[in-house]
């Protein structure tokens, strides 16, 4: 038997799994059919509710793209400072869900100049990928009488170790290498644009406080010295994100009361030039990953020498995260669970692979189940963050699936 990851503690069984306050046998009806996510808005607030115990005077940026689904972006919209967006689709999400324009940035390479005019006209932060997007917004800004919102995206000098996706130190398509960032503060603002500030992302799901904690005071270092190099104050400081969830058997989930402390430590002893400035940090996975599950039935049990599968309706087009094909090197097992007999004891060895005809499409490694048969529905956890909209739903042309977002009794 191979091991999985940790089921969330988030949720609550009878001897169904229970999310928001519905049944799995509910929330099946509600769906109408497998397979679907579910997202708990309830788990959502009480994580944020969390960060903001451990960081009273950090703003929350909810970064969309690891969740984009409408209702949920809504909810969360108005618990957070701040919407990262990294499309033009994605900041009309954004404005829909209620974010005001000043409270949405718009990172990401590539932005073309049909969107960088869409972003201008709407009064939103453009976090500048180069040189050459700067000018580009610059002309736009000039062309349609707008002065437009700008930050630099700095290509940090460092990286923050132990991440799964590094996004800075070294040649990196993100960002302006950091030497080159004083001068293009200069231009931006003897060009007239509205300076907003720097944005320094570093990496992504990290696990290790102690790699967060040295990010976060080399950010805050550099965003002073950039600073003071241009001799412009930054309104806004991104320190970046990278806070990580526990996806594997032996990830713990990350102690972020103890960056929290360190981060109030680093902050009182800023640089004299970032007195005013406020500082946000950029997150997704960690906000909504665990509270979404993905439910799929089983509709055949089979056996290939001496190996039993369980083939379910749903699959790596619409989870390819748990497939282990998303950015991870070597495939291990997401959490999952029999949704039907949640509280049952695990009572045989199966392997869970999805209905596409790829050996690609496992979902469950020889993993331990309560017996479980053709019309039980299996739960994959760690579903919230990079599911839906991560997966390539076309691929073979099965149906997209149902999402619902859930706020205790009422679905959204
Ligand atoms: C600029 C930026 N912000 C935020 C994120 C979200 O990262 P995560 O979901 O790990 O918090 C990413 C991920 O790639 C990113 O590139």
């Amino acid at each position: 038997m191979k091991p999985t990851g940790p089921i969330p503690e988030a949720f609550a069984s009878n001897d169904q799994l229970i999310i928001g306050r519905k049944t799995v046998q509910e929330l099946i009806d509600i769906a109408v059919d497998t397979p679907f996510f579910a997202y708990d808005v309830d788990a959502i607030r009480q994580r944020i509710g969390r960060f903001r115990a451990a960081f009273p005077n950090v703003q929350l940026h909810y970064a969309v793209k690891a969740n984009p689904h409408r209702p949920l972006v809504r909810a969360i919209a108005a618990m957070v400072d701040g919407i990262d967006v990294a499309s033009e689709g994605e900041a009309r999400l954004a404005l829909d869900a209620g974010m005001t324009s000043a409270d949405i940035s718009f990172a990401g390479p590539g932005k073309r100049d049909r969107e960088l005019e869409t972003a201008i006209r709407a009064g939103i932060t453009i976090n500048l990928e180069s040189e050459g997007e700067a000018q580009r917004a610059l002309a736009i800004g000039e062309r349609i009488g707008i002065r437009p919102r700008l930050a630099v995206r700095v290509n940090p000098d460092f990286d923050l170790k132990g991440s799964g996706m590094k996004m800075g130190g070294g040649a990196k398509p993100f960002g302006v290498d950091a030497e080159r960032v004083p001068a293009l503060i200069a231009r931006i603002v003897a060009a007239g644009a509205d300076y907003r500030g720097l944005h320094i992302f570093a990496g992504s799901q990290a696990l290790m406080v102690d790699a967060i904690v040295e990010a976060q005071a080399s950010a805050l270092m550099l965003a002073a010295r950039l600073s003071n190099e241009s001799q412009v104050v930054p309104p806004l400081v991104n320190l970046g994100g990278g806070f990580g969830v526990p996806y594997f058997a032996g990830d713990k989930p990350l102690d972020i009361e103890a960056i929290g402390v360190a981060l109030e430590t680093a902050l009182a002893a800023r640089d004299p030039i970032l007195t005013d400035s406020a500082f946000a940090i950029e997150l997704g996975r960690w906000i909504v990953a665990e509270a979404g599950v993905y439910l799929t039935r089983v509709v055949d049990r089979k056996v290939s020498h001496g190996e039993t599968f369980l083939v379910v309706d749903g699959g790596l087009h619409h989870q390819l995260a748990a497939s282990g094909n998303f950015g991870t090197v070597v495939r291990r097992n997401y959490p999952i669970a029999n949704a039907l007999r949640f509280g049952a004891p695990v009572e045989e060895e199966v392997s869970v692979v999805g209905c596409l005809c790829t050996p690609l499409d496992l979902l469950g490694n020889q993993v331990g189940l309560p017996r479980t048969g053709v019309g039980d529905v299996i739960a994959i956890f760690m579903a919230g963050a990079y599911g839906a909209s991560a997966s390539p739903q076309s691929f073979l042309g099965h149906p997209v699936p149902v999402e619902l977002t859930i706020d205790g009794d009422v679905i959204l």
